[in-house]
């Protein structure tokens, strides 16, 4: 069965089962201030998970193409994807664990036809911290199910990944007990990190098993399902979600205890055709056949490069056919990134010319079957796209030109600072100044990677002491803590902007060793949740610990071409320091400013709105302190 069967299939079999198709979500989310892109099926129905009423009942089932950028660096292996589609089914209070551990057992054996003697499972083994029991209820239903298709399923306690990659599986023990870390499900991941008001509860995961010859036991320690290694695939997630978290941390239990299933449709469809290696099946294949047969070359010898453009190009086409364009701003940044991570990788396989085009329309069809409701650009996304691939282009190809000057320029040999120097000048990166200096045989310096690496830092260094002695930006003093405030009204502005008004700027602020006072024009008194939205939201990106540089740029620069945020640009010199909070093409914050900055916003402690009142008319004050 191919992917859109089982896509097919599903869907048709909830569907037996009382559940009610709905429309799948939109990739690309507008107005979540928590994350850009849908990452799971159930993310589009929290609100119905706590209670609320959905207007199609009870039972809901679809298939959710979903984004989740954090794990772009495992893309390469056999199984990670950053885009994937989620197979879904929900019980919002209706059914729970028996019905659901039966119905997927059933639909992996009898639809899909999986072998039951290949499916392993695990289950919750319960938090005495915060009084939440062993799943044994679910560990006896899967008992059960397994004796009755004849297949010996011995109840194991494992507790942590890294007892299990110590101790391993032993013949006949099928049901394994996990701690919060592998089958607890919240969107934060673990127990611990649960996010308040979230609903969540214990899972219990499903396995497919490859052989144990597919794993590294080197690498990854001896099998078991919560290994890293290859022998075992998840192929299914069933969350009991049956409580929420409190303000004060504890748990308790929700009224409707709901079901909330995951299954990835790629490593179903990989797991029906016994392939470990997800790339293998028919979303993936005609991409990988295109790449083989661009650059000469065979999967099977450039695995990881073939699997990582194929991912990303997947992605890249999913978010452009649903009208997103390539920006320096959050979600339009992430798919610059997708492209250009894929053209470089397409570079290392010696495709230098446009491939995008050819490669991705081979994959269109396969998502024919999306709705137009989601995928709203699908006939413009192609040349989104290859805009996108020529403008990169022309950047590298500037760094190529700027390269062979040097070249012509120096005594024969490249050094790390000339790398430096057109990675911080010209955009190109040093990997590929690497590459390209070794393909044209050009010499480099011996102690290249040291030299760019101390340019690096020399860089970072310069920008702490040249602060000393210029501009100071009205502070009194540069006690620590001041500065730390200094810091935190650029968050602070930055979160009002993003989750008020994108039209506030800055009407005055002074700060002192205790507090920031910030004035900001705003029509209207700030409402509770806008208080709370701006203060989770600098408290998120002081977690985040980003880091604070600054440099001088010209006015017009600085203003039009970085569009830093400023509030006298007819009064200010020509020369002007601009900080940026965060990633450089894609910055939470960046202002000119004096500074002085804290170098990274993780030292800045919890920030907390203390007071919002009128200032005068239409401008608003905040007085807010760093805990
Ligand atoms: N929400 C669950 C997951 O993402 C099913 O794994």
């Amino acid at each position: 069965m191919n992917a859109s069967e089982i896509r097919q299939k599903f869907l048709e079999f909830q569907q037996s089962k009382g559940h009610k198709a709905i429309a799948p979500a939109p990739l690309v989310l507008e107005n979540d201030p928590t994350t850009l892109f849908t990452g799971s099926g159930m993310q589009p129905l929290l609100r119905y998970l706590l209670g609320e009423k959905h207007p199609d009942g009870t039972r809901l089932t679809d298939s959710q193409p979903c984004l989740r950028l954090q794990d772009i660096e495992d893309v390469g292996d056999p199984r990670h994807t950053t885009v994937f589609e989620m197979l879904g089914n929900w019980s919002l209070g209706d059914y729970f664990k028996k019905e659901q551990i039966e119905n997927y057992f059933e639909f992996l054996t009898k639809v899909i036809g999986l072998d039951p003697e290949k499916i392993y499972v695990t289950c919750f083994i319960g938090s005495e911290k915060y009084s939440i029991p062993k799943d044994t209820e679910a560990a006896k239903i899967w008992q059960s199910v397994f004796e009755k298709a004849g297949v010996k399923a011995e109840i194991v306690e494992i507790d942590t990944a890294e007892n299990g990659d110590k101790r391993g599986i032993k013949d006949g023990e099928r049901i394994f007990f996990y701690n919060d870390k592998e089958n607890w499900w919240s969107r934060g991941g673990g127990i611990e990190t649960t996010p308040i008001g979230d609903p969540c509860g214990p899972d219990s995961e499903v396995f497919y098993d490859f052989g144990e010859d597919k794993q590294d036991v080197e690498k990854y320690g001896k099998s078991h399902p919560a290994s890293d290694g290859a022998r075992f695939m998840e192929i299914g997630n069933q969350v009991f979600m049956q409580y929420r978290r409190n303000e004060d941390g504890s748990f308790s239990e929700l009224e409707h205890k709901n079901v909330d299933f995951g299954g990835g449709l790629e490593r179903l469809a990989a797991a029906s055709m016994g392939s470990f290696d997800v790339f293998k099946i028919s979303l993936m294949q005609p991409i990988i056949k295109k790449l083989e047969e661009l650059s000469g070359k065979t999967y099977d010898n450039n695995t990881d490069e073939m699997r990582i453009i194929c991912d990303h190009l997947r992605g890249a086409y999913l978010l452009a056919a649903q009208g997103l364009t390539p920006s320096n701003k959050a979600q339009g940044y992430a798919l610059r990134r997708l492209v250009r991570r894929a053209i470089l990788k397409a570079l290392d396989l010696g495709i230098a010319q446009n491939f995008l085009r050819d490669t991705i329309s081979t994959i269109e069809a396969e998502y024919a079957s999306l709705p137009d409701s989601i995928l709203t650009n699908r006939d413009n996304a192609l040349e989104i796209l290859e805009k996108e691939e020529k403008a990169f282009r022309q950047t590298l190809n500037k760094g190529l030109k700027e390269l062979q000057k040097m070249v012509l320029h120096s005594n024969g040999t490249l050094t790390g600072f000339d790398l430096f120097k057109l990675q911080d000048t010209y955009g190109f990166p040093f990997e590929i100044s690497v590459e390209e200096v070794y393909r044209q045989n050009i010499s480099l310096s011996k102690n290249y990677k040291e030299e760019f690496e101390s340019a690096l830092k020399e860089q970072r260094e310069r920008s702490k002491t040249a602060s000393k002695g210029m501009f100071k930006g009205g502070l009194e003093d540069h006690g620590e803590m001041t500065t730390k405030y200094h810091t935190a009204t650029h968050l602070c502005l930055a979160a009002l902007q993003k989750h008020v008004d994108k039209n506030i700027c800055q009407k005055g602020s002074n700060i002192t060793a205790d507090r920031i006072r910030f004035d900001f024009n705003l029509d209207h008194k700030m409402t509770p949740e806008e208080i709370v939205k701006v203060e989770e939201q600098v408290n998120e990106w002081i977690k985040a610990d980003l880091p604070v540089v600054f440099d001088e740029y010209d006015k017009e620069y600085a203003k039009n071409t970085l569009k830093a945020h400023g509030q006298f640009w007819d009064k200010y010199p020509e020369k002007l320091k601009v900080y940026t909070i965060g990633d450089f093409d894609n910055p939470v914050s960046r202002e000119v400013c004096g500074g002085p900055h804290v170098e990274r916003t993780g030292v800045l402690g919890h920030f907390k709105i203390k007071k919002e009142e009128s200032s005068s008319a239409g401008v608003r004050r905040i007085k807010a302190v760093l805990e």
